[in-house]
């Protein structure tokens, strides 16, 4: 038995769970269940990334404190967590006790080792809101190529980097005022000292997967660079021992969560466990980081080295998912894709999800994609139709003419002997987190099993005279088959494997059990497993997580990030400061409702045909059938922004966009006064 300790990257708490978050979760939560069923001693814990300059503007924007903000927050993410079966053993927050102590105590012993030095950094400065800005809460005029409306760190016309102090005209997006230079001292963690050591870690067999680790040799190349851990007051976080109102940089104490999380969870939980027995350098027990690929750099650099500066024990290994597309793109509000884990969980059975990213990963940083069509498909036919098909063709005759309990013989011990060696292979697979490959070899065994029972046609045998003897020794069969499909799926699918346990009555249902053969077993009544995927549902949830098209309001093009700079500050709560040049763009024009339907299969959106003074009408969904009924419509006058890329939904395609008010409780379609007529220019 080995003692491992499993951590997910600790999500930050501004923001709902969704779909995206969900794979790297799934993936460890399967992968503990998988390990605990060899088992394996394992205990899986995570929190909320509590702090950090977003976090503290979210709070501010919907005027809480930060500390309100973040305990909703977590509830939210333990709710859905708990809805899709990713169960920790402990969920803490990295605003703890525990975390600011373990925090300062590996700082403290970096600053003792010589890694940590101090010199005065020049920012630009926000003096209507008294903080520092981040590069991501500054835009300007590119000092290289002149294009205006920049953010702080590059260019997204002329692709340069440079220092917000280089913009021309920068301007702050918190509070549009002009930024000042001003000089503070900055704490910073010296990376270069462990450029050796860590040169030798990433290589570490086992480490790291190898297309990581030879990205990080670019890294080692290019140089390491000291990395500034401080932040200025105001600041949502733990104070530096001995530097007043200087701050911990988020990413500092976020990834000591795992340790607090587990401190935490030996506390309450678990008493006789050692916390050094984890995390000591000579400990013997392992710990895995399941981490996203755009978090790489801090967990296989900062990470490591701030560990090893203050004597403590490294990851063994970490785990590392790609991204999740849905339909082949990256998730969008408006395509309906950024489906949230409680939007979700509203429509559809979490196994479903759960199996279908079984089915996709494998322990290569590759991208997944949910095509949802794919996905009902997929669902359908291998859950529905193979595996529970199984269990429901076999027990009705069990239950009904032989009294619930299985033949005292096996009729075919060579299958079923067949199917307890596979699972050898499918541990393997779990354990190397080659998922795909468990799932695709738990399918081949139910082609097989349904095969068996395809040829002895139990429900045929049953009508014949003097058979009764062979229907129950193949329905036995076909029961003992679907126990040992059940205990293989378990870690993907526990709900499932739990009402099988009830079903056939049995004790235990980790990997080993399923070496007895079930004979002269009694079994309970059948109950119905799993339900097909009904793609309305799917079509409702794509529907529910569509962005309202009517009163979006205006959102500042998110700029690419490069994987280094991602996470360091998001914006939050932000309202972009555009000029007259951009909003002269917009063609907004007065038109008149000539027809307008329901649509089909959505409950949100209208379909509108407009006269815009133009040559042929305009055709635009709108997403405002709770505020309107078609009636109500007919001949009114609306604003329409006639120039916007038309735009292909679900139901056809939408030219265009009426102008309505909105703060989330009401709908109001904007209308010129009488006198205005269709194509008339509104600026
Ligand atoms: N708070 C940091 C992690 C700190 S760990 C000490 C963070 N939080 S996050 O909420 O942005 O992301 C949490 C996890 O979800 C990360 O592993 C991240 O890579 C992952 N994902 C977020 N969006 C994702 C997809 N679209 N696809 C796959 N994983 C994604 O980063
Ligand atoms: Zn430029």
């Amino acid at each position: 038995m080995r003692n491992i300790l499993v951590t997910n990257a600790l999500p930050y708490a501004n923001g709902p769970i969704h779909m995206g978050h969900l794979l790297g979760y799934i993936q460890a939560d399967i992968w503990v269940r998988a390990m605990r069923a060899m088992g394996h001693d394992v205990i899986y814990v995570c929190a909320d990334d509590a702090h950090g300059t977003a976090i503290m503007l979210r709070a501010e924007a919907n005027g809480i404190s930060p500390e309100q903000q973040i305990a909703t927050v977590r509830q939210e993410h333990i709710r859905d967590f708990d809805g899709f079966g990713v169960h920790f053993d402990h969920y803490d927050s990295t605003h703890s006790q525990e975390n600011k102590a373990r925090a300062s105590e590996i700082y403290l012993k970096n600053r003792e080792a010589g890694n940590i030095a101090i010199r005065p950094v020049t920012q630009l400065f926000d003096p209507e809101k008294g903080m520092f800005l981040s590069d991501r809460f500054i835009k300007g005029t590119c000092p290289k190529c002149k294009a205006e409306d920049q953010y702080g760190d590059s260019c997204e016309v002329c692709g340069s980097t440079y220092n917000a102090t280089e913009l021309i005209n920068p301007r702050s997006t918190l509070s549009g005022a002009t930024p000042v230079e001003k000089s503070s001292d900055h704490y910073f963690f010296k990376l270069p000292n462990f450029a050796e050591y860590l040169q030798k870690w990433t290589r570490d067999a086992g480490r790291l997967p190898v297309s990581i680790a030879n990205k990080l040799d670019e890294w080692f190349e290019n140089g390491l660079n000291d990395w500034d851990i401080s932040r200025d007051a105001p600041y949502f976080g733990f104070e530096i021992p001995d530097a007043p109102d200087k701050y911990f940089y988020v990413w500092v104490d976020a990834p000591v969560g795992y340790m607090s999380s587990f401190e935490n969870y030996i506390k309450t939980s678990r008493p006789e466990l050692n916390f050094d027995d984890y995390w000591k350098k000579e400990s013997g027990n392992e710990v895995y980081h399941f981490i996203g690929k755009d978090i790489v750099y801090f967990h296989a650099l900062f990470w490591p080295a701030m560990l090893e500066g203050a004597d403590y024990r490294t990851p063994t290994s970490l785990f590392v998912n790609g991204f999740l597309t849905v339909n082949g793109q990256k998730m969008s509000k408006s395509r309906g894709t950024f489906i949230k884990a409680e939007t979700y969980l509203q429509h559809l059975n979490p196994e479903y999800l759960r199996y279908y990213f079984a089915s996709k990963l494998s322990d290569k940083v590759e991208d997944s994609d949910l095509n949802l069509d794919d996905f009902v498909q997929k669902v359908n036919s291998d859950l529905v139709g193979k595996v529970v098909n199984i269990a429901s063709r076999c027990a009705r005759f069990i239950n009904s003419n032989f009294n619930h309990t299985l033949s005292a013989d096996c009729a075919e011990p060579e299958l079923i002997e067949s199917f307890i060696a596979a699972g050898d292979s499918i541990a393997s697979a779990y354990e190397a987190r080659e998922f795909s490959t468990a799932i695709r070899e738990i399918m081949t065994l139910a082609d097989k099993a349904n095969q068996y029972i395809d040829e002895k046609k139990p429900w045929a045998l049953a009508k014949q005279e003097g058979q009764q003897q062979q229907v129950h020794d193949v329905c036995s069969v076909g029961i003992n088959l679907f126990r040992q499909l059940a205990v293989y799926l378990a870690p993907v699918l526990p709900t499932l494997a739990m009402q099988v346990q009830h079903f056939l009555n049995l004790d235990r249902f980790d990997f080993a059990s399923r070496q007895t053969v079930l004979l002269n077993h009694e079994i309970a009544q059948f109950q119905p497993l799993m339900q097909r995927v009904d793609p309305k549902a799917v079509a409702a949830m794509v529907e529910a997580s569509t962005e309202s098209l009517a009163a979006a309001p205006a959102k500042a093009e998110k700029k690419a990030v490069t994987v280094k700079e991602k996470k360091t500050e998001t914006s939050a709560g932000e309202t972009a400061v555009i000029g007259i040049e951009d909003f002269m763009k917009i063609d907004l024009r007065v038109a008149r409702v000539l027809d307008a339907t329901t649509v089909e299969g959505s409950d949100k959106l209208l379909q509108l045909t407009l006269d815009a003074g133009e040559a042929e009408p305009r055709n635009v969904f709108s997403g405002i059938r709770s505020a309107y009924t078609p009636e109500q419509l007919k001949d009114k006058l609306v604003v329409v922004v006639v120039n916007l890329a038309p735009r292909k939904m679900r139901f056809g395609i939408s030219n265009g966009m009426v102008l309505a008010a909105g703060n989330g409780d009401g709908i109001f379609i904007i209308s010129p006064d009488s006198g205005a007529k269709p194509g008339d220019q509104v600026s």
